[in-house]
């Protein structure tokens, strides 16, 4: 993982071909691939590079109208040919605006990371076959990754292209909540005109390279790096842990801050970064990083919790006992008595595996300094948040960092901590020229938080009737290296690991242990999707015993509006669980009759299954501050400025706070010009986690919405109940008794350069938990219930997803197409977590070893909305990111139970797996 002698300089030399129509002369090496080319010096960057390997898709253009992957091109072999990337699309014939049109009438993208090489790879198809079946079009998209949809809006989008599809007209005036609103920001994502993280380069930039540990633990000496930098005219500047200004810490939890930008004499996971060059891009790019100065000394790793926990194993962090970063713990009732009094006691032991987030965006941004502050731009989660952190790197005040969020081309949790930002940052700081940096596939691999694995154990008791009575969870988390999320993980499962049923006797208790390992942070869900893996298949084990319908028995336990949670709290309203699970009832019944029937006439090895499994989410931080504050401004021109500091990583908030806060004030969503995160314009909206930019950030716009509606009213002396209509340059107010128009431009300007300008900040109403974890740890929460119909191939072990029906519980559908995207996605990537996902530290860092669904891996998604709305949310409605993928791994594995008998303890179920379980039932020696 390190290189440093020069490679042989390639010489360049001139290609010619033709690009959209035009001819080009290039000047490059014709090895060079044309991906980089048609970005970097053509300046189409509308093509994503998201592996440089063939893997994803992502850089997918027409070479003489047959789709390829530019990044395995090289230049040369374009020669004389014709390459048509996705800026050239519509103008190559009407039936690619309609293939446009049709991605953003479905919702088909939603990062817009993967949006060109699939709308490539659909052009070539929809030439020779205007209505293409399903198959037809997974057979042309196969190929290209998508992280974000689950396929199937982009599937249908394709196959309705032809349908000339038209986009509805943006709603009026108090119409945008409920509407199926096109993504605001669609256009330039479905036109490659998006800009990303890898996407600018400004003037004179420099590259920064980073020299990252090969080892899982080593100690480390530099060599001669003053020799190093004189033989290396390229290198400007080498930067290692002296070299950080101001505190060599940073970590998303203050309280938990433990990682340095630069390790100190000893590297604690491989991957982890040493020290870093900073030079002209071309030069930097010819060394061979193995080749600096570092002599490294290999150490013995503790690479598994039960390694990290033994009585000998060396501490990682001196204040850490035990290796353990932190302990979660909810307790209510008693739950050994209960449990010794259970008619029926279930128990059971799960291990789930790292899960890679795998965005098909790599992280990437630059940073330039100007004067005596710093500038980044790059893709981020939490831009105030990398502010904060910035600035302690640098040792300068906050106010003189200013973050510039790009499109986010996949998030999922990983991109709220630090990746390239203190690399860039560094180098320009010192050497006052803007330096940039593109983490390869397998930096990102190697070096960016996973979902955290689990050892997890319980025991589950009920009444004869069905009751549940008790559960008593235990779950160690690797949370690797470094705090990141650990402690939000280790603290928020045991708020939720008794799923969203009535369980008066309650104990669960975490632990977030430290190894050798690269950290585990933030993915979807902050371990609530492991524990539910876990206490989902007992409960039907529960179900099983009590001879009572598994569907049944979780209606029967659901909590209600009453309803006591483990934590005490009664949530009084809004509790959707109930009808998220009658709303399966009727599929639950019909599949189940149909996988019987199937396996009753089954003469070959396949077995058809039906598993069911709910889920809770609390939205936002658990019992923590967790503002949002937005501003809006009232323009001269009668437009209005909506300053949402809510990075969009496909979810939607771009339009989703928009037509929260258009139906607060009254004005049409067509009225708004958006600002975003940037933290120079934008107060802070928090991060984008925790299913919390609709509830949290949504309620604030809803408040300032309101909040400059009514400074509207008061300025025309009108009442609550009048209308108000927004001009070209006026305001029109009309209440019963007269009317009064605002000439806007003749009204004085106030500091923010607005006519008015408003602000609101909504906090979520929560309580500090006691020491039994007692107490209100969220407002609100979403609710949700999945079921999965599966078929299994009992000679190879194989499991075939044939459809998930997902019901959730919403509040209030702001916008139901995005949601359903949410949903879909979430199945995707529960999918991927109950049968293939599971990431190997130090083996298969690329997207060739480490699968992720495909198109042909993700079945029928049936959305079923409930809207039980919460007082608390703006119009009643509640969170669905992180909801959406809990249920469906459990779900899953619920079903393989059901087909085959067997239950799978170590997730993902692989084939070796699956079989393995199979081959050991048969021979009389399965447990669970
Ligand atoms: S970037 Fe070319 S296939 Fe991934
Ligand atoms: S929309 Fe496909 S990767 Fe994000």
């Amino acid at each position: 993982m390190a290189t440093t002698e020069r490679l042989p300089t390639v010489r360049a030399e001139l290609i010619s071909f033709s690009v959209n129509g035009r001819s080009v002369d290039v000047a490059a090496p014709g090895t060079r691939r044309l991906s980089r080319v048609l970005r970097d010096d053509l300046g189409l960057t509308g093509t994503k590079v998201g592996c440089d390997a063939g893997d994803c898709g992502a850089c997918t253009v027409l070479l003489n109208g047959e789709p390829v992957c530019a990044c395995l091109v090289a230049t040369g072999q374009a020669s004389g040919c014709e390459i048509t990337t996705v800026e050239g699309l519509a103008g190559r014939s009407p039936l690619h605006g309609r293939l446009q049109q049709s991605f953003l009438s479905h919702g088909a993208a939603q990062c817009g990371a993967c949006t060109p090489g699939m709308l490539v790879a659909a052009t070539v198809l929809l030439e020779y076959n205007s209505s293409p079946s399903e198959s037809e079009v997974m057979d042309a998209i196969g190929g290209v990754l998508c992280r974000c949809t689950g396929y199937r809006k982009i599937i249908t989008a394709i196959m309705e292209a032809g349908a000339n599809p038209v986009l509805e007209a943006s709603p009026a005036a108090g119409a945008a909540v409920g509407a199926r609103l096109v993504r605001l920001d669609g256009k330039k994502k479905v036109e490659g005109s998006e800009i990303f993280g890898a996407d600018e380069t400004p003037a004179e930039t420099l590259g920064v390279r980073v020299i990252r540990c090969p080892h899982h633990r080593a100690r480390f000496q530099f060599g001669d790096l003053d020799q190093f930098a004189a033989t290396h005219p390229g290198v400007m500047l080498i930067l290692t842990a002296k070299d950080v200004p101001g505190i060599d810490c940073y970590g998303v939890i203050p309280r938990f801050a433990d990682q340095p930008v630069f390790a100190h004499h000893e590297a604690r996971f491989r991957g982890e970064a040493v020290a870093a060059l900073a030079g002209e891009p071309d030069a930097l790019e010819g060394f061979d990083l193995a080749k600096f100065p570092i002599r490294w000394e290999e150490l013995p790793p503790l690479k598994t919790i039960h390694e990290a926990l033994a009585a000998d194993a060396p501490r990682m962090h001196a204040d850490r006992e035990e290796n353990v970063l932190v302990r979660g713990r909810v307790v209510c009732g008693d739950v050994d008595k209960a449990l010794a009094e259970a008619d029926v006691v279930a128990a059971g032991e799960y291990e789930t595996g790292f899960v890679e987030h795998a965005c098909i965006e790599p992280e990437a941004g630059f940073a330039r300094r100007i004067g005596d502050c710093i500038e980044i731009q790059a893709c981020t989660q939490a831009p105030y948040m990398d502010r904060h952190d910035i600035a302690k790197i640098l040792g300068i005040p906050p106010e003189k960092v200013r973050i510039i969020p790009t499109a986010v081309g996949g998030g999922f949790g990983t991109k709220l901590d630090l990746s390239v930002q203190p690399f860039v940052a560094l180098a320009a700081w010192k050497l006052g020229r803007p330096a940039r940096m593109v983490y390869s596939r397998t930096e990102s691999i190697v070096s960016t938080t996973k979902r955290h694995p689990a050892h997890m154990r319980l025991r589950a008791g009920a009444t004869r009737d069905g009751k549940l009575t008790a559960l008593d969870f235990s779950a160690d988390f690797n949370t690797g290296a470094y705090s990141s999320w650990g402690p939000t993980v280790a603290g928020r499962v045991p708020v939720h690991a008794s799923g969203p049923y009535r369980v008066p006797n309650y104990r669960a208790m975490t632990r977030a242990v430290h190894t050798n390992i690269v950290p585990a942070g933030a993915f979807r869900g902050f371990g609530v999707p492991q524990a539910a893996i876990a206490q989902e298949q007992l409960y039907d084990e529960l179900a099983d015993r009590l001879a009572i319908d598994r569907l049944e028995f979780r209606i029967l336990n659901a909590l209600q509006n009453d309803s006591p949670t483990v934590t005490g709290q009664v949530l009084g309203e809004g509790v959707g669980i109930r009808a998220c699970f009658e709303a399966l009832r009727p599929r639950w019944q019909a599949a189940r009759a149909e996988a019987a029937a199937f396996n009753a006439g089954a003469v070959g090895p396949l077995r058809h299954g039906v598993g069911v499994a709910g889920m809770w989410y609390g939205c936002g931080n658990t019992s923590l501050p967790n503002p949002s504050t937005v501003r809006i401004g009232l323009k001269r021109d009668g437009r209005i400025a909506l300053h949402q500091g809510a990075v969009d990583i496909g979810q939607g908030s771009n339009t989703i706070v928009p037509q929260i806060c258009a139906d607060a004030l009254g004005a049409p969503v067509a009225q708004f010009d958006l600002v975003s995160g940037d933290t120079a314009l934008s107060p802070d909206c928090g991060k984008t986690s925790a299913s919390r930019q609709t509830f949290v950030t949504g309620k604030a716009a809803h408040m300032a919405g309101s909040k400059l509606r009514s400074e509207i009213l008061k300025l025309a002396g009108a009442c609550d109940c009048a209308a108000v209509e927004f001009g070209n340059g006026s305001v029109a107010v009309d209440d019963d008794a007269k009317q009064k128009v605002l000439a806007l431009a003749e009204m004085p300007l106030d500091p923010h350069g607005y006519v008015i300008t408003c602000e609101a900040t909504f906090d979520p109403p929560t309580s500090p938990l006691d020491e039994d974890g007692q107490g209100s740890p969220y407002a609100v929460f979403g609710f949700g219930a999945h079921l999965a119909e599966i078929e299994v191939d009992l000679d190879l072990g194989t499991v075939r997803v044939l459809k998930v029906t997902a019901a959730h519980d919403v509040g209030h559908a702001i916008n139901p197409t995005l949601i359903e995207g949410q949903i879909e996605g979430g199945v995707a990537q529960g999918l991927g977590m109950a049968l293939m996902e599971e990431f190997f530290p130090g083996k298969g860092e690329n997207l060739h070893d480490y699968l992720i669904p495909t198109a042909g891996d993700v079945p029928p998604v049936e959305s079923i909305l409930i809207e039980d709305p919460s007082s608390i949310g703006p119009f009643g409605a509640k969170g669905i990111g992180e909801q959406a993928v809990i249920p469906t791994a459990p779900a899953i594995l619920n079903a393989i139970h059901d087909a085959v008998g067997v239950r799978i303890h170590k997730v993902p179920a692989t084939p070796d797996r699956v079989r393995a379980a199979i081959l050991e039932k048969a021979s009389g020696g399965m447990r669970g």
